[in-house]
């Protein structure tokens, strides 16, 4: 199916991707319109002792032209590695010296919604379940110390190389998938294993998911006149197009959280997160995971919900946060008198499905849980 739209590129959807589509919010006009949406430009700048000035200067570009990105500026007033900046496309990152000193760092600004919803202490030892190419551990370990695991050793060879320019020496990689499957697919003992469960203060699981989110991902199967020329590498690189391949993408995400779970503390964090527009990805995994893990427990996101959550796009309505849903949850004491709670529901402030309609990178979700000692609240602020 081909669009026109004179203003943008034309996408030309495969059949088995207009399917997939209906599995999300998006019909393919809607989908189509995002993917012609702006194409924005990130940074994070881990120095927080550079000026405006100073970064303009090396990254070569004009000091207006660098926007600090509004929603993000309450994760950097915590944790000042975490400044995000809008860049024009002729920005010098890979000349600059910030580039080479790994002060700065290519991101999407939604990834910056994670960490700073996990936000660890500096004492914290975390855990990132699907850590490769590391983006998100590289924030996390300029925060506490990371133990970082992906099933890809190519990705993780990537990881590795941005660990090292940054030089970041609190964290850790391990190249092994989580699952059951995988342990019988490697048919060794992952040294995963030899952590005992309950043992990290925080989980990131940034699972593997089908990308429709990430809408840079997705241009990037498409030639320079939006034709149809790459589309067999779009269905290529999107294994988990047809229903059936749906289903096992869903159990291995599945998967993926109640592993994460399992080595959280009692009342530490884990954020469960994807780039995936699709309600099987997020909410139903969410849903299927709280009704069989009576120790799980929603919690309040660190940031202010909207009444109607379906209704604003990001913690603040700014266009460079894009993503469908993001909650938290809260892990309660191993006890036989924990009562099995009822039936997953979203209370308010606890679950957000972000509408991308403005949205420039791609979609996020994001879920947040806590495990929680001896049932008593561990209170609101994070
Ligand atoms: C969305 S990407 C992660 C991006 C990464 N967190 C970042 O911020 O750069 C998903 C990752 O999940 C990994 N993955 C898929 N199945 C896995 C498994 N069974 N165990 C561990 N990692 C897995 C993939 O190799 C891929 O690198």
């Amino acid at each position: 199916m081909a669009q026109d739209d004179s203003a943008g590129r034309s996408f030309d959807l495969p059949e088995a991707f207009l399917d997939y589509l209906t599995s999300t919010p998006y019909s393919a006009e809607e989908y189509h319109a995002l993917l012609q949406s702006p194409e924005e430009r990130y940074v994070r700048i881990r120095d927080p002792t550079l000026s405006l000035a100073t970064i303009a200067q090396r990254l070569q570009v004009d000091v207006t032209e660098l926007v600090e990105v509004s929603w993000t500026k309450r994760f950097a007033q915590r944790h000042p590695t975490l400044r995000v900046f809008r860049i024009p496309e002729t920005a010098a990152v890979r000349q600059s010296d910030l580039y080479d000193s790994g002060d700065v760092f290519g991101v999407d600004a939604s990834s910056i919604a994670c960490v700073g919803a996990l936000d660890p202490e500096p004492c914290d030892h975390v855990l990132e379940i699907c850590c490769a190419p590391g983006t998100k551990l590289c924030c996390l370990a300029d925060l506490c110390t990371v133990t970082g695991v992906d099933i890809n050793r190519q990705r993780l060879t990537v990881a590795r190389s941005q660990v090292k320019r940054c030089k970041l020496s609190n964290s850790e990689l391990m190249s092994e998938g989580l699952t059951p499957r995988d342990r019988k697919q490697t048919r060794k003992r992952p040294k995963v294993e030899a952590f005992a469960p309950d043992v990290f203060d925080g989980v990131l699981v940034d699972a593997e998911c089908a990308h429709d989110g990430s809408l840079k991902h997705i241009r990037k199967f498409f030639d320079e006149r939006g034709k149809t020329s790459k589309l067999q590498s779009l269905e290529e690189h999107m294994p988990w197009l047809s229903e059936a391949k749906r289903t096992e993408l869903a159990q291995l995400q599945f998967e993926l959280l109640c592993r994460g779970f399992q080595l959280l503390k009692e009342g530490g964090k884990l954020i469960y997160c994807t780039c995936s527009f699709s309600e099987a990805q997020n909410e139903e995994v969410i849903r299927r995971f709280l009704a069989q893990e009576p120790r799980a427990q929603m919690d309040p996101l660190p940031w202010e919900m909207p009444e109607n959550p379906v209704e604003r796009s990001t913690p603040e309505p700014e266009p460079e946060m894009n993503g469908t849903l993001t909650a938290r949850v809260r892990k309660l004491l191993r006890s036989p008198e924990v009562p099995c709670r009822p039936a997953f529901d979203l209370p308010p402030g606890t679950a957000c499905r972000f509408d991308p309609q403005r949205s420039a990178t791609g979609a996020l979700f994001i879920a947040r849980l806590r495990k929680e000692h001896g049932g008593e609240g561990v209170g609101e602020g994070w």
